[in-house]
């Protein structure tokens, strides 16, 4: 391996997540020595650019993220002497070829392996990914392209779109990224279930009340309108990252931690879920607010929305995994843009303890108090349960207390950013955390109807004030099902 060489293409190297996360993840990898020996990063784009150009714009976005304490300028002068530019048209087989011909001169006649990540709008995959592969792919290593989101609209479009991509790739070569997959406490997931006796046996409809996945940001849009508009909340955060949350989570165990092994799981439970009703999605859209003398934007202030977009910014949704371990079980989901607070965190409501001896020693309102297990993906990483427990004292008074794994107590190391864990798995060619085409299938099956069903009848978004918690309705969708959000209570 040593004597092969990685080169990392960038397609789509001036766009904003080349710049925030993709160079960014790459230098981390540089500096904590996890590329390979011999690398080379090339920007591609249209934009007329020398290398200087790129390495100008990458040093900008660079930051010593990993240890604050030292100067890191000396590394990042290395990492920069090894990326590159080449000016071109995603639509253009000769552009390819000369991009090529550099590849080449770099690889000086040593095994070449080539990673293509294609940060660009999705319109262009089908044209880049076939001259890439027809004009730009290695001779004697391999070849591999990283796709991120949107994958299509519904299921016709995303079928036609991986139709399309597997005309010039096997499916082997595809790395579809959902940056959620990446982030630390999801991959803990699967660690904590199946390497601790304690929870896996709680695991299901016997113990599980219902389970919740919560994502908000404290941000609207802002300049992503554009985008944002054709496919909305649901497309954009629920039926991929809380989707594969949900998957983790629920899926029977792996017949080992291979990565078609873990993929087939997740498959089989994505398959088990009962289609989205209408009557159990609610829907939101933020509006302009004035707090403390200072006004926020409606979605629709946005130039690049439609004055009349009916775009959802907000949904909540119930669903349900039809099998023998979590029939009736509620999962809900909540997913927000422009909320009080930015967080994604997955909430564990068990159920009552039966006969409970101490009813009557909790303060009333705790009196239905159970156990509560919250995954805090993120901000400030953590893992806590919630219990019953005695105030110290010669009395018989219970409250509730907590049982806290804080990632920043407990580790002093940072926790890596999603796209370092991505990229590097791209690389060593490892796919666990990549989505198979037919986990994008069923994905988009369970969603498709429904998503046709609220453009249809063209359902109003009920407004909610940018900065606040969100629609009502959520608060009466849960209700349905008798349960209570948990971060809001
Ligand atoms: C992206 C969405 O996939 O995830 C964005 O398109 C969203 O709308 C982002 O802001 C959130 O990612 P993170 O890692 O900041 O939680």
């Amino acid at each position: 391996e040593s004597e092969s060489t990685t080169t990392i293409i960038v397609v789509g190297a001036s766009g904003d997540l080349a710049k925030k996360k993709i160079f960014p993840a790459l230098f981390a990898l540089f500096y904590e020595e996890c590329l390979p020996k011999h690398f080379t990063i090339f920007g591609f784009a249209r934009s007329k650019m020398t290398d200087a150009d790129l390495r100008c714009i990458i040093g900008r976005t660079l930051t010593c993220r990993i240890d604050k304490r030292q100067n890191c300028s000396e590394k990042m002068e290395q990492f920069l002497g090894r990326c590159f530019y080449h000016a071109g048209q995603y639509n253009s087989e000769d552009d390819f070829a000369e991009l090529h011909e550099k590849l080449k001169k770099h690889e000086v006649g040593r095994i070449s392996n080539r990673l293509f990540y294609l940060s660009t709008p999705p319109d262009i995959f089908i044209d880049a990914v076939k001259n890439a592969s027809n004009s730009a792919s290695s001779a004697n290593g391999w070849t591999r392209v990283i796709v991120e989101k949107p994958f299509g609209r519904d299921s016709d479009s995303s079928a036609a779109l991986t139709k399309g991509l597997k005309q010039y790739l096997k499916e082997e070569q595809i790395f579809r990224i959902d940056h959620y997959l990446g982030k630390e406490l999801v991959e803990n997931l699967s660690v904590l279930r199946f390497s601790n006796l304690i929870f896996e046996p709680l695991w299901s409809r016997q113990y599980i009340r219902n389970v919740q996945l919560i994502f908000s940001e404290d941000f609207g849009t802002e300049g992503r309108g554009g985008y944002f508009d054709n496919y909305g909340i649901i497309r954009d955060i629920m039926q991929n990252h809380l989707l594969q949350i949900l998957a983790l989570f629920a899926m029977e165990a792996p017949v080992s931690l291979d990565a078609e092994h873990i993929r087939n799981e997740k498959v089989k439970v994505l398959r088990s879920m009962k289609l989205l009703k209408l009557e159990d999605v609610v829907i939101g859209q933020y509006k302009r607010h004035t707090r403390g003398g200072m006004t926020y934007p409606g979605y629709t202030d946005d130039k690049t929305v439609p004055k009349n977009s009916l775009t959802p910014t907000f949904a909540a949704a119930c669903l349900f995994i039809d099998n023998a371990r979590w029939d009736g079980v509620p999962f809900l989901m909540k997913a927000g843009k422009a909320l009080c607070n930015r967080r994604a965190e997955i909430r564990v409501q068990f159920r009552h303890v039966p006969g409970n001896l101490y009813k009557g020693s909790l303060g009333t309102d705790l009196d239905l108090a159970t156990n509560e297990l919250v995954i805090r993906v993120q901000p400030d990483e953590a893992i806590y349960l919630k219990i019953n427990n005695k105030i110290p004292g010669l009395g018989m008074r219970l409250d509730r207390s907590t049982l806290n794994l804080h990632y920043a107590a407990r580790y002093s190391k940072e926790i890596p950013d999603a796209y370092e864990r991505l990229l590097l798995d791209a690389i060593e060619g490892e796919r666990r955390l990549f989505i198979r085409s037919d986990e994008l299938d069923a994905a988009w099956r369970l969603f498709t109807p429904l998503l046709k069903e609220l453009e249809e009848k063209k359902i109003a978004p009920e407004l909610y004030p940018y900065g606040g918690r969100g629609p009502v309705g959520a608060h009466y969708l849960a209700a349905k099902y008798n349960v209570r959000w948990g971060d809001l209570s």
